[in-house]
């Protein structure tokens, strides 16, 4: 694993299996809180309290720590659950500055225990937030509830055209209620494409800090 920096002094890391960051250079905390937390949380957020997420990539957890903070902020009840075929070790996620970068550093215990608890099973971490990991390749799994929200957080489609298919979007738009909204840092015409033919309506977004747009795909009633 290969600790960076990026540009908002938040940490992110390198990964040499695929050639690329695991966020945006311009900013990890700054990406993550634009594309998933404000594209996604906040804006089912403006609509109900109950709000059941699901993350494809939890790799740093970044996502899903400031999806804590956020639910405990708001006084939101979410449940999450995270995918992820390749987990780092609590030892890697020790070095992670985000908690401090959050202004939390108090937090940052609570941050870990994402990364030291037992896969598979549901976690009740506080009356705000409820979470649940699975070990699992996103080809492989097989969701045995529905979401509000997906964060869509895998590798950009060049390093991982496998995961950005017709097939893997038509099992999200099916795993999501009415109304649920798929959010992605990626703009690119294909995903768009991809994503309309399986039923999503699409919406381009402002992108973070670096992009100039993102995506919200929402499946209609
Ligand atoms: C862009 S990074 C995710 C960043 C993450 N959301 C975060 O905040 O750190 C993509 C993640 O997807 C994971 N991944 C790669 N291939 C996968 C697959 N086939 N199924 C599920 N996860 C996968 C990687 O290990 C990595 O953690």
């Amino acid at each position: 694993m290969v600790l960076i920096t990026t540009d908002d002094g938040s940490h992110s890391i390198y990964s040499e299996r695929y050639g690329v960051t695991y966020h945006s250079k311009y900013g990890a905390v700054t990406e993550s809180a634009h594309v998933f937390i404000d594209a996604g949380l906040r804006y089912k957020a403006a609509v109900q309290r109950d709000i059941a997420v699901v993350e494809i990539g939890l790799g740093t957890g970044l996502n899903a720590f400031m999806t804590r903070l956020e639910a405990e902020r708001r006084n939101l009840h979410v449940r999450y659950t995270g995918i992820e075929a390749y987990p780092l070790t609590v030892k890697e996620a020790s070095a992670f500055n985000f908690a401090a970068q959050l202004k939390a550093p108090e937090r940052h215990a609570d941050f870990l225990r994402l990364h030291r608890i037992a896969w598979e099973r549901e976690h009740e971490l506080s009356e705000h937030f409820t979470f649940t990991k699975h070990q699992t390749r996103l080809e492989d799994f097989i969701p045995e509830t529905t979401f509000d929200v997906i964060y869509f957080d895998a590798f950009a489609p060049q390093a991982q055209p496998e995961l950005w298919t017709e097939d893997i979007f038509a099992r999200l738009y099916q795993a999501l209620n009415p109304d649920g909204v798929l959010v992605t840092y990626c703009a690119k015409g294909d995903v768009k494409r991809t994503l309309k033919k399986v039923g999503f309506e699409v919406e381009r977004l402002q992108g973070p800090p670096g992009k100039r747009e993102m995506t919200r795909g929402v499946r209609g009633e």
